[in-house]
């Protein structure tokens, strides 16, 4: 399978034939945000540059104020808790449950204090929380919840689409993500309210953009007595060059999400019966899409065992993979903001979040896009062979 394939040189070169003229240059840009909200069941879907765009933005739309608290896992690209920092609000880090990875409802109501506005979550590596009791924790404490799902297009909870829970929810199309335009990021919304915020935030607070609305109209920015700007905004608009690609990569969604799935099967099947990998388990109700396939291994020792384990399974060809990033508050970015940023009341010390930095050591993420699913096949052969000769 094509991971670009025809359709999306199709849009594209319309794009460019449309030359981006002032008449022409939201044309793929509407049609997109239009069929993600319908694919998605939701009203509103507004485009942007990015992944990370798209959660300052919504941390941004929600109206919640520098001093104030959301809290997000720890384990999760940076992106997650960047988006809350850079809107001037303190992150506060929950733990992972350690056999789902997913960020744990019990450490989230440990995090709850008088300033908590909203709970960040993240559909990691392709699989979900647990939506119904993290949905429950948001309603018994008037919090908003922001879906990070990033890694998770096409994933489903009890059935329902991963993006369909929270107030808001944000989706990334960088590289690797299951739907590409290189860069690129989206917002759902059911809120008229939070999707005209979320618009005008991300368009540079011009007053006469909204939620369907992506541009000022000629008439308007001609006339010398018009206000444009009712707040201070950012320009995270997405180009109709992405919006092009990203179209007929939503069109084509299913078969590529497919192609994910079919990838973690193949890795399924190579892990069975063995002790050494243990495959990220999926939470009751949750339907992965596989954005990797993530294990742990299984092993007291993981700073000598992690790189041993990798070198023989690129020795024997096995494709490099990655390991988990460092948990956010790890991070130099997060040390330093403890004395910059004021409010913070976590240490950020050693043990904040004991299965997050558990598991960070450990864990093993396989590729889940090769496109051509015989490779994908031989590499689970040579992972297979990799962990017999490990044990010996
Ligand atoms: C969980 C998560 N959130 C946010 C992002 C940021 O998305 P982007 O790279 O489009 O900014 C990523 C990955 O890139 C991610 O994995």
């Amino acid at each position: 399978m094509d991971r670009i394939s025809d359709l999306e040189r199709k849009y594209v070169n319309e794009a460019l034939d449309n030359a981006f003229a002032t008449s022409k240059n939201s044309v793929f840009n509407t049609r997109l945000e239009k069929e993600f909200a319908q694919k998605f069941g939701m009203k509103y879907a507004i485009g942007s540059s990015n992944g990370t765009a798209t959660l300052h933005t919504a941390v941004a739309a929600l109206g919640i104020k520098p001093g104030e608290e959301v809290i997000a896992p720890a384990l999760t690209m940076a992106s997650s808790s960047f988006g809350i920092v850079m809107a001037g609000v303190n992150p506060v880090f929950a733990d992972s449950d350690r056999e789902t990875f997913q960020i744990s409802a019990e450490s989230i109501e440990k995090c709850i204090t008088p300033k908590t506005r909203a709970v960040m979550t993240v559909a990691l590596y392709g699989f979900c929380p647990d939506y119904d009791k993290i949905l429950e924790i948001c309603k018994k404490h008037g919090l908003y919840l922001i879906e990070d799902n990033a890694e998770a297009f096409g994933a489903r909870y009890k059935g329902r689409l991963v993006g369909t829970f929270g107030d808001i929810s944000s989706f990334s199309f960088q590289a690797s993500k299951h739907l590409t335009t290189g860069e690129g990021g989206m917002l759902l919304t059911d809120n008229l309210e939070l999707a005209d915020e979320a618009r005008r935030f991300g368009c540079l607070g011009y007053g006469s953009v909204g939620a369907t609305k992506q541009k000022i109209t000629r008439n308007d920015i001609q006339d010398p007595a018009y206000f444009r700007h009712v707040s201070v905004g950012f320009n995270y608009r997405m180009s109709e060059l992405q919006a092009a690609c990203a179209l007929g990569q939503l069109e084509r969604s299913d078969e590529l999400v497919a192609n994910f799935k079919a990838c973690a099967k193949i890795f399924d099947e190579a892990v069975q019966g063995q002790n050494l990998l243990i495959p990220e388990k999926a939470p009751e109700g949750c339907d992965p899409s596989y954005w990797t396939y993530c294990c742990v291994l299984n092993t007291d020792n993981p700073q000598k065992d992690w790189y041993a384990f990798r070198d023989l399974f690129q020795k024997n060809g096995g494709d490099p993979y990655y390991a988990a990033w460092k948990l956010s508050y790890q991070e130099p970015a997060f040390q330093n903001i403890v004395h910059a940023q004021p409010g913070i009341w976590q240490s950020y010390e050693p043990g904040l979040c004991p299965n997050s930095e558990y598991l960070q050591l450990r864990m093993i993420q396989l590729k889940t896009n090769y496109w051509n699913l015989d490779e994908c096949k031989a590499q689970a052969e040579i992972l297979h062979k990799t962990i017999d000769e490990f044990q010996r």
